[in-house]
């Protein structure tokens, strides 16, 4: 019998092209029980893979449910925090993630947030569709300057790397706090490693681009933001548990800060109480990866993941059992 795979969710065809090329019997679970945990814990039993999304929890539970055929889950993302990965290494199931394909997307959609939130895109696109405004003046809508200004990025790693090489065109200072130095970045953009307090005290635009682990739960809370200049703008398009939500509406409400760019949330898809109230906060709902091609890109590298493992070779971009050394996953870590 061929090999079974569950996707949980519509993504590009090509994961399913791919996967039907390698002789895998692919299944798709319908759309109506798309996001049930009991509707995936049911279709994936008996599963020889699973490719999903970050939307889906895969903990214990989906795992004693699948049962001793499956062998890998193929993150459709490159974060994985939605992944039990230690269960996962302790039943010998490989988990992958889509790293480096959606880089670009997610640091244009991080700009697309600081320019947004420093000028106040939103609240003019607001105004003029509202038929209340009366034309130009001297002081209406003022932003941050963001030519000379300074950048602050946290998390060093590719994409956070990709959102400083674009502060180039910007003529910014960058600022950036990573537990390791990147020397091609420092080369690149001048950049200067500091610890974090100094960040949020230079910075007039922080960009958030760490993984989400126990250690990097509310990274940013009240104390940070305090730390942050009264017109800093405050970009996130990592993981929302890195902020304390509670506290940023706290912040932006009294203007401790000026704006915010938000992709991701705490509890996604729910907002903290007040926040789509605030005028100087820019929503989006987790778009960072979403161009036809990035997304296509990511299906592809997940379904190719499956069959490297399927097929006995070593999936191109493990999450786990990679010499040895398991990665923890956040959420789950100590849950
Ligand atoms: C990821 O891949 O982790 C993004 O959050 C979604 O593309």
């Amino acid at each position: 019998m061929a090999a079974r795979v569950l996707i949980t969710r519509r993504m590009p065809e090509v994961a399913a092209e791919i996967l039907q090329e390698a002789g895998l019997s692919v299944e798709l679970l319908p759309p109506r029980e798309e996001g049930s945990p009991a509707a995936l814990r049911e279709r994936v039993r008996g599963c020889t893979a699973l490719l999903a999304t970050l939307r889906e929890r895969i903990d214990r539970d989906v795992l004693e449910a699948a049962g001793p055929a499956l062998r890998v889950v193929a993150n459709c993302a490159v974060g994985f925090d939605n992944i039990d990965v230690p269960a996962c290494t302790a039943r010998g199931v490989r988990v992958t993630n889509t790293p480096d394909v959606l880089t670009d997307a997610t640091a244009d959609l991080a700009w697309a947030l600081v320019l947004a939130a420093a000028r106040r895109v939103v609240e003019g696109d607001q105004l003029v569709r509202s038929g209340r405004w009366a034309g130009w003046e001297p002081l209406q809508l003022l932003g941050l300057e963001l030519t000379g200004a300074t950048l602050g990025v946290i998390g060093a790693g590719r994409i956070g790397a990709a959102v400083a090489r674009r502060s180039l065109g910007f003529r910014m200072r960058v600022f950036y706090c990573d537990v390791r130095p990147n020397p091609q970045l420092e080369a690149e953009v001048g950049a200067q490693q500091c610890e974090l307090e100094r960040l949020l005290r230079a910075s007039d635009v922080v960009s958030l681009h760490v993984p989400l682990t126990m250690q990097n739960v509310h990274l940013i809370g009240a104390a940070q933001l305090a730390q942050m200049k009264p017109t800093a703008v405050l970009v996130n398009t990592s993981r929302g548990p890195v902020i304390d939500e509670a506290a940023l509406v706290d912040a932006l409400r009294t203007g401790r800060i000026a704006a915010a760019g938000l992709d991701v949330y705490e509890n996604e898809p729910r907002l903290a109480p007040g926040l789509a109230e605030l005028p100087n906060v820019v929503l989006l709902p987790h778009l960072g990866s979403a161009t036809t091609e990035t997304r296509r890109r990511m299906a592809a590298m997940a379904a190719e993941n499956v069959v490297a493992v399927l097929a006995g070779r070593p999936p191109p971009n493990p999450v786990n059992l990679r010499q040895g050394l398991d990665v923890e996953s956040a959420r789950f870590a100590g849950a």
